[in-house]
């Protein structure tokens, strides 16, 4: 008897292989790109070889009839290449009049695969009144599980980082607010850095999500954003430096999760959360 056989006739050494993958870290059963499983669900049932020959298909067996079997659908065709992933993210954008039509634009929008994997569509969270607007990378386990960006852990020290120059998502005075988005509203696979061509697609939707909140600054967390609104890469030696996006200040700040990692860079990053409240008072005389 095999490994499989045996754990297939006891439970308890199904039960306890399972708790060994949970105790080496694996708690999701998720692979590199995400599985379209209603298109699984689509193609044709595989026939099985019996000791007869074919086994019967679902149509011929009693109490079937042929109007219950699905035509086959064939092989997955994949992406229509006749169809501009970007024009349509653009076009959809554009047409959103306000907060609520954009959100229902990007659950709408089902050009982008990592939608397939993901639990919910993370759109944004805070006060849309703010003169600051946070822009992450993509939601991880926590902001897919909930559906709101930061609720993590990089998320919580976000928000102690920005409480730290009197800001907070929670504020319902403008003056002293923050909403947050991220450039992705799903999570990649594995947490992995979302690849340029979806952050292409995505970016008419960001873009149009800043023109709506008008905010009078943009702070951006890491590399993906920096990428998405700077076209530009290399965030430890951006970082610190006010930039100009969409036509307005951009502050690039290294993540949340890299200071949890690198706990010596926060001292760099309260000098650039202090370089945004000096900004923010200079635009109070104004
Ligand atoms: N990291 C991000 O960039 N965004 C989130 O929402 C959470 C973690």
């Amino acid at each position: 008897m095999g490994i499989a056989d045996d754990i297939l006739s006891h439970p308890s050494a199904a039960l306890a292989a399972l708790a060994y993958q949970l105790d080496l870290g694996a708690d999701e059963t998720i692979g590199d790109t995400p599985i379209d499983r209603f298109a699984e669900a689509a193609k044709p049932a595989p026939v099985a070889m019996t000791a007869r020959g074919l086994a019967p298909t679902p149509a011929s067996r009693p109490g079937r009839t042929d109007a219950d079997a699905s035509p086959d659908p064939g092989p997955d065709p994949g992406p229509d290449p006749r169809v501009d992933p970007v024009a349509v993210a653009r076009a959809m954008a554009e047409a959103a009049a306000d907060l609520d039509g954009l959100r229902l634009a990007i659950q709408g929008y089902d050009l982008c695969d990592l939608k397939k994997g993901a639990r919910n569509t993370v759109f944004a969270d805070g006060n849309p009144g703010a003169r600051v607007m946070i822009v992450g990378e993509a939601p991880g386990r926590e902001e897919d599980l909930e559906g709101l960006p930061f609720v993590g852990r990089a998320g919580q020290l976000l928000d102690r980082m920005f409480a730290a120059i009197g800001l907070s998502r929670r504020s319902p005075d403008a003056q002293s607010a923050l909403y947050i988005t991220n450039v992705m509203p799903w999570r990649p696979p594995q947490n992995r850095e979302p690849d340029a061509g979806e952050i292409a697609m995505m970016r008419p939707f960001l873009e149009r999500h800043i023109e709506l909140v008008d905010p009078v600054l943009i702070v951006v967390m890491g590399n993906t954003p920096c990428q998405a609104l700077l076209n530009q890469k290399g965030i430890l030696r951006l970082r610190g430096h006010w930039m100009q996006g969409l036509g307005r200040p951009v502050m690039p700040m290294t993540h949340p999760a890299y200071l949890l990692r690198t706990p010596g860079a926060k001292r760099e990053a309260w000098a650039d959360l202090q370089q945004i409240e000096a900004r923010l008072k200079e635009n109070e005389k104004v």
